[in-house]
């Protein structure tokens, strides 16, 4: 069967492969393939146990698998053979040389458009789905440029706003499309098909066209101020919880304005996840770069009450109990960094698992789907650590539950019997605020929610 156009993505994570079966799923006449390095990854995509989990992503790769949807490994082949590459490999926070800790590791990245330069053989439009720091659309040109072999690429920037666990929500009815472009003939040409591509289903008036500085930028932007939301509401929470004020009843009143809106305002142990940290910590190297400091000290904020309120939560905990967590065995309802999903990247309870580790507790881990990235993120630690599939078992003995993730199955636990299996005095540390405080209250638990006072039978 003859295909209308050939896509290729490389890169199979959490954006590129559910963003390429949405592409797929909605465009039977686009052929598509998403490659990969990994191999195992690549398998995984082929069959029945997707290498992640998102609600609805099941349906989507198995309506077009096999049909206009295809996963592979040879990626010099694919590159050969398409005419519109999206790059989405990942560029995670850099862990050495200058700007560690900070930077993009642009690493994997740089590879790909050199791998890509030696393998065209026709024009390409390249398109850059990765979040990469401003200005990397113009280095990936100046990289496939800098042989010239006789072909042209056009480079556009098409930043991914999808959030996880949501993501086939998110690309089927995203709020916006952005795709940033170079303003000559051959970038409006190129940036006009990959909005054809969109407007097989997303309506025009949301595919917004801009230069590619500002896609980029637009990226970044929008993840700071989401966690500076979280890091706002989250500063208010510790005042709340000396003022005897609540904050959920704050954040309701603030968020019923509508200039501010009411989305995002969940106080929390603290957010974490891929993006928000890596991309505001790309903001500041770029504000740090042009000698913006004010700037650039205004956004590190965002972060530092990130760790501040992670902090706080452990220091509650050790003040409450006692001054001491030596030897407690303490329940981790949930390791994910956010519901719905099995990732772990930057999950608040990373931190707060070391912490009880180095107080010498002893840490049960529960969670419906992250139970091995947290084997994993914790493999090194050393300390009394173990991972329980069943809520009631991982809590049965254990001094005190604190509330990771905001999983829907915790908020439905029966609290009685979890109550009558643990050592007293029992307490929940409600990191989320999803549980009944006041019935948990009743039961005989001493309760300690985000933003509002505790309350002990003692
Ligand atoms: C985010 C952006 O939302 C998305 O647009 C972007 O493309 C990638 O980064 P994601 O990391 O998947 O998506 O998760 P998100 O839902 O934004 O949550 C991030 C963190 O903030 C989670 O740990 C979440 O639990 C926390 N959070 C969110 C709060 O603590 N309070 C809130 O009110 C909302």
């Amino acid at each position: 069967m003859g295909f209308e156009k050939r896509i290729l993505c490389i890169g199979a994570g959490y954006v590129g492969g559910p963003t390429m079966a949405m592409i797929a799923h909605k465009c039977p006449q686009y052929r598509v393939t998403v490659v990969d390095i990994d191999h195992e990854r690549i398998a995984r995509w082929n069959s029945d146990d997707l290498p992640i989990f998102e609600p609805g992503l099941d349906e989507v790769v198995k309506a077009a698998r096999g049909r206009n949807l295809f996963f592979s490994t040879e990626i010099e082949r694919e590159i050969e053979a398409s005419e519109i590459i999206f790059v989405s490999v990942n560029t995670p926070t850099k862990a050495f040389g200058a700007g560690a800790g900070m930077a993009a590791d642009l690493q994997y990245w740089d590879r790909t458009a050199r791998q890509i330069r030696e393998h065209a053989r026709s024009h390409k439009i390249i398109v850059e789905k990765s979040t990469l720091p401003v200005k990397t659309a113009q280095a990936m040109e100046r990289i496939l440029t800098a042989e010239d072999n006789g072909v042209g690429f056009d480079v556009l920037s098409n930043p991914e706003f999808l959030a996880e666990g949501t993501a086939i929500k998110d690309l089927e009815d995203p709020d916006r499309v952005l795709i940033g472009s170079r303003q000559t003939p051959e970038g409006l040409k190129a940036r006009d098909t990959l909005v054809e591509i969109y407007a097989n289903w997303v309506p025009r008036e949301r595919i917004i066209c801009s230069n590619i500085w500002s896609s980029e930028l637009s990226k970044l932007v929008a993840n700071a101020f989401l966690a500076q939301r979280i890091s706002s509401i989250n500063s208010i929470s510790a005042l709340c919880e000396k003022a005897d004020a609540d904050v959920q009843e704050v954040a309701r009143a603030v968020g019923m304005d509508s200039r501010v809106g009411d989305r995002f305002l969940n106080a929390s142990v603290g957010f974490g996840g891929s993006c928000f940290k890596k991309d505001i910590l790309n903001l500041v190297y770029i504000c740090r770069h042009y000698d913006l400091n004010e700037v650039a000290d205004y956004w590190e904020g965002v972060i530092r009450i990130n760790d501040f309120q992670k902090e706080r939560f452990i220091l509650n905990m050790l003040d409450v109990m006692f001054n001491t967590l030596a030897q407690k065995r303490i329940c981790l309802l949930g390791f994910a960094f956010k519901a719905d999903t099995g990732d772990t990247r930057e999950s608040p309870a990373i931190f707060v698992a070391k912490r009880l580790v180095e107080e010498r507790a002893t840490v049960v881990i529960t969670d419906p789907k992250a139970l091995d990235n947290a084997r994993e993120d914790l493999k090194e630690l050393g300390g009394e650590i173990s991972f329980v599939e069943d809520p009631y078992q991982a809590c049965a003995g254990s001094c005190a539950i604190a509330v990771m993730t905001e999983w829907g199955i915790y908020r439905g636990l029966d609290f009685e019997r979890i109550y009558r299996s643990m050592s007293k005095p029992a307490f929940v540390f409600d990191g989320r605020n999803i549980l009944d405080h006041e019935g948990l209250f009743q039961i005989g638990f001493n309760v300690f929610p985000i933003g509002k006072p505790g309350r002990t039978h003692f």
